[in-house]
């Protein structure tokens, strides 16, 4: 078995680099090497002195602690540095999944979710956004492994304290397997951290990443979090894949998660500006439907009117206004726009005050 394409990347490539507004991206858009050194405390002096040799397998101790210490109660050796997200979901899934493994996830959902699962034989129990942040409704759920994205991509929806809090006991008293993908935690609204699921005594385990959050993606950096003899398993298998990650970025992804607190606010706010404005216009754009604002992370979920096809209103925005979006068709959903909110604040302005103005656009 091999996977299916991964519908979003085609267009992705295709228009990232061309786009005068890029609302396509997942990601806040992106800094400089400079000002991502200048983020980390770090010098060109201090990169000049990194030993070239290979990290080691499982990540620095450095890099592992920082990370252990986003999560109550995990200690360094509970945690694999990867690179990316994607190749912690990798491993993860090759750990947790056989043929005819029940996995139950919120639907739409980022491809790797259930792509993946699905090479490997498992069956996708889809659990439709506009129900899954109640608790209850996962209690009805018989599954082997419970895939929780939040705050959720491409719908920017998030669980209240209350839900999550019964989603979490829920799990727990019925000693559920679970696997949370909290790439987007460093940007729940209202500002500070967003909350984690991830326990690994009880077996629920985590990806995550900081570099969409910070604005950095091409450092390819992300971690699996899990108990220490899963964690030997999986850098067992990283081994055979990417072994080690290069002690640059390494040495850049300790420098940007201690010094967090000194810049996060700012994309924060950044983030929530473009929320706001969006909220106040979409109404006013071509042939819309429906938006609920994000309560985390950075996209959202526009509906369109019925009988569009999203990816022609996708084609045509970008034709005529430069404005990029990825149509729902690229999640197997028709009727939805995935909006992005991680561009700068000037630029993303204009994008919508020209799209506003495209009355004729379908
Ligand atoms: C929910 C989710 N998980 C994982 C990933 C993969 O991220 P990475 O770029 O760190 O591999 C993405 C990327 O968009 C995502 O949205």
């Amino acid at each position: 078995m091999e996977p299916r394409e991964f519908f979003i990347e085609d267009r992705l490539e295709r228009y990232r680099l061309k786009a005068f507004c890029n609302l396509g991206e997942s990601g806040l858009s992106h800094f400089t090497m400079e000002e991502m050194l200048s983020m980390a405390g770090l010098t060109w002096k201090d990169l000049s002195q990194i030993p070239m040799y290979d990290a080691p397998n499982q990540g620095s101790l450095a890099l592992r602690s920082t990370i252990a210490d986003l999560y109550p109660g995990v200690s360094p050796d509970e945690v694999l540095v990867t690179t990316g997200t994607g190749e912690a979901l990798y491993i993860a899934f090759q750990l947790l999944v056989r043929p005819q493994t029940k996995l139950a996830l919120i639907w739409p959902a980022f491809q790797a979710l259930y792509e993946i699962p699905k090479m490997l034989g498992a069956e996708i129990i889809p659990v439709a956004a506009e129900s899954a942040f109640h608790a209850s409704v996962w209690k009805r759920i018989d599954a082997d492994l419970y895939v929780i994205n939040h705050p959720h991509n491409p719908t920017g929806s998030t669980f209240s304290q209350l839900e999550w809090d019964a989603l979490l006991q829920e799990f727990q008293s019925q000693k559920k397997t679970v696997l949370f993908d909290e790439h987007y935690r460093f940007l729940p609204k209202g500002g500070g951290m967003g909350k984690t699921g991830v326990h690994p005594k009880h077996r629920f385990y985590g990806t995550g990443s900081f570099t969409k959050c910070f604005g950095v993606t091409g450092l390819r950096v992300g971690w699996l979090i899990a108990d220490a003899e899963f964690i030997k398993r999986a850098r067992s298998f990283k081994d055979y894949l990417t072994h080690t990650v290069n002690p640059i970025a390494e040495r850049i992804a300790l420098g940007l998660l201690k010094e967090k607190d000194s810049f996060l606010p700012v994309i924060q706010r950044r983030v929530q500006n473009n929320i706001d404005q969006f909220s106040l216009v979409w109404k006013d754009l071509p042939k819309t439907e429906l938006f609920t604002s994000p309560e985390g992370g950075l996209v959202g979920w526009l509906q369109i009117q019925k009988g569009i096809s999203s990816e022609e209103y996708a084609d045509k925005l970008f034709e005529r206004t430069g404005v990029f979006v990825l149509p729902g068709s690229n999640f197997e959903m028709e009727g939805y726009l995935r909006i992005g909110f991680g561009a700068k604040e000037d630029v993303f302005l204009e994008g919508i005050q020209r799209w506003k103005e495209c009355r004729d656009l379908i």
